[in-house]
């Protein structure tokens, strides 16, 4: 499975990126606004910083408009993802744009024939928002279950599926049970899937145990 980290804060992907585990990065207009930075700088530093996908989002809701913003925030760098809400409008953008080699993540999924027409119009990332769903009472990972089914069906399908709106440790577990091609993870949730109170105890206890032996690793010269 891989991960992309769902952030607009630079200094979250730097602390992250040593440990080998980001292979993109996601954005939304709320990441960007949070930020309170220049959206076209954050995407351009983030994919100066990750060789895989950065998604930078469309703010047009028409597909000609849609269609000149994707190409625009295409340019940025050949790793940019533009991303395209799930509307006639944002598939039509989707077609045009993965027709011309340019990746696209279709956001804003909420069921699965929605996913499906995401493929059919060529996207390279569907994104179903597994959060969103559980907040009003829907389950968010039966989502994913579903997409994973009818993709696995369709061999010839290449997108990938992208699980969003991730927003606890069990969402990441859950999603690469079902056979998600990547979960976008708030790096919140990346700590919370590192911390456990007994590696922090087992730590504890080597650390003293070793001290008893008065023995180093490494010896000074
Ligand atoms: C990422 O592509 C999505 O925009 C993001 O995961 C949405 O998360 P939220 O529902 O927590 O805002």
């Amino acid at each position: 499975m891989k991960f992309f980290l769902d952030t607009a804060h630079i200094e979250e992907v730097k602390e992250l990126i040593e440990t080998g585990l980001v292979d993109g990065i996601t954005t939304n207009p709320s990441l960007i606004a949070a930020s309170g930075r220049d959206f076209k700088k954050v995407i351009a530093e983030m994919c100066e910083l990750v060789a895989g996908p950065v998604s930078a989002e469309v703010a047009a809701l028409d597909h000609p408009t849609m269609l000149k913003e994707g190409r625009h925030l295409a340019k940025i760098a050949p790793n940019v993802a533009v991303k395209v809400p799930l509307t006639l409008d944002g598939l039509k953008t989707c077609r045009v744009l993965s027709d011309e080699g340019i990746m696209v993540n279709v956001t804003l999924c909420f069921s699965a024939g929605q996913a499906l027409l995401a493929a059919k119009a060529g996207a390279t990332f569907i994104s179903p928002f597994i959060g969103r769903l559980d907040d009003i009472g829907h389950d968010g990972m039966q989502l994913i279950e579903e997409i994973c089914l009818i993709y696995n069906n369709y061999p010839d399908i290449e997108t990938e599926i992208l699980a969003a709106s991730i927003r606890n440790p069990l969402h990441v577990i859950a999603a690469a049970q079902a056979g998600a091609h990547v979960a976008t993870i708030p790096p919140k949730v990346v700590h919370q899937l590192l911390k456990h109170p007994l590696t922090d105890n087992g730590i504890a206890t080597f650390v003293k145990d070793w001290e008893k032996t008065g023995q180093k690793i490494i010896n000074k010269k």
